[in-house]
């Protein structure tokens, strides 16, 4: 069965095109990996499957049914759930406040609800909150629900990232650079989760830099270059795969005339 497919997708900006026509068949199970050089893409393909960026062409079907015109919030309702690059924390709320926040899309309280079903409301509250907790505990952190968010290490920031996605229950998740910043440690332990996740039932897709962690977790890996999709396969075939290690390689090369370069 397929959870997510995707058609044609791009993303046009002035000048550039940051996703350009892509192809995307998931299955609604497992691990699959996003990778590519910097600038490829990646981040900008999770803009559009979540809603953050309106595509310039082309469809995403989400377990059956068409999103693309869809709001961010209705594709959280439909089950799609993301973390950020960059953490996004709120660092004077509380751990379990954060989580909470995930859950926003999920609750229905226009104000004359809450006036006119106060009981049903406080249920709802009193659900959101268990979610809450079942999604810290699922990530190792309910002993820190009530501290403040700010208070948390760089890793269990990331750690509370995944849990404010996973509150909701998605049956897809993004993981945008979840293991960028992590200690060996962590990033191991970052792996169990992920597989932990998936066990429940919830489908990841993952952008990577570390190699290592993408060939120990991912059943398929999609490789982007300059928007396109350039390989779509096995991880072990991607290694392999020409194309792959040219833009790879093109991409340090890159790298090492920019560092050599005169200031
Ligand atoms: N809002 C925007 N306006 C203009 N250009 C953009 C915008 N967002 C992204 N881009 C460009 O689109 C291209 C793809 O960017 P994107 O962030 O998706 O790459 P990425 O693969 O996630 O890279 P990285 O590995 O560095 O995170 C880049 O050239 C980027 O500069
Ligand atoms: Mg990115």
């Amino acid at each position: 069965m397929t959870l997510l497919t995707v058609r044609g997708l791009t993303r046009r900006y002035a000048g550039l095109v940051a996703v350009d026509r892509v192809d995307l068949d998931l299955p609604a199970r497992g691990v699959h990996a996003l990778i590519g050089p910097n600038g490829a893409g990646k981040t900008t393909l999770f803009d559009l499957i979540s809603g953050l960026v309106i595509p310039s062409a082309g469809r995403i079907v989400l377990d059956g049914q068409d999103i693309t015109a869809l709001p961010a919030d209705a594709r959280a309702r439909g089950g799609l759930a993301r973390t950020f690059q960059a953490i996004r924390l709120f660092g004077a709320m509380t751990v379990l406040e954060n989580v909470l926040t995930g859950l926003h899309p999920h609750l229905s309280a226009p104000l004359p609800a809450i006036v006119l079903h106060l009981a049903r409301l406080r249920r709802e509250e009193r659900n959101a909150v268990a979610r809450a907790h079942e999604a810290l505990a699922l990530v190792g952190l309910e002993q820190r629900a009530g501290e403040r968010a700010a208070a948390l290490s760089y890793g269990e920031g990331r750690r509370l990232e995944i849990a404010r996605a996973m509150a909701g229950a998605p049956r897809l998740l993004l993981l945008d650079e979840p293991a960028a910043g992590l200690n060996p440690a962590e990033t191991v332990s970052l792996g169990v989760l992920i597989r932990t996740i998936v066990a429940a039932g919830t489908t990841v897709l993952l952008v990577e830099h570390d190699m290592v962690f993408v060939m120990g977790l991912a059943e398929t890996v999609t490789v982007l270059n300059f928007g396109r999709r350039i390989f779509h396969g096995p991880p072990a075939a991607a290694r392999g795969d020409k194309e792959v290690i040219a833009a790879y390689l093109g991409a340090r090369v890159a790298a090492r005339f920019a560092a050599a370069s005169p200031p």
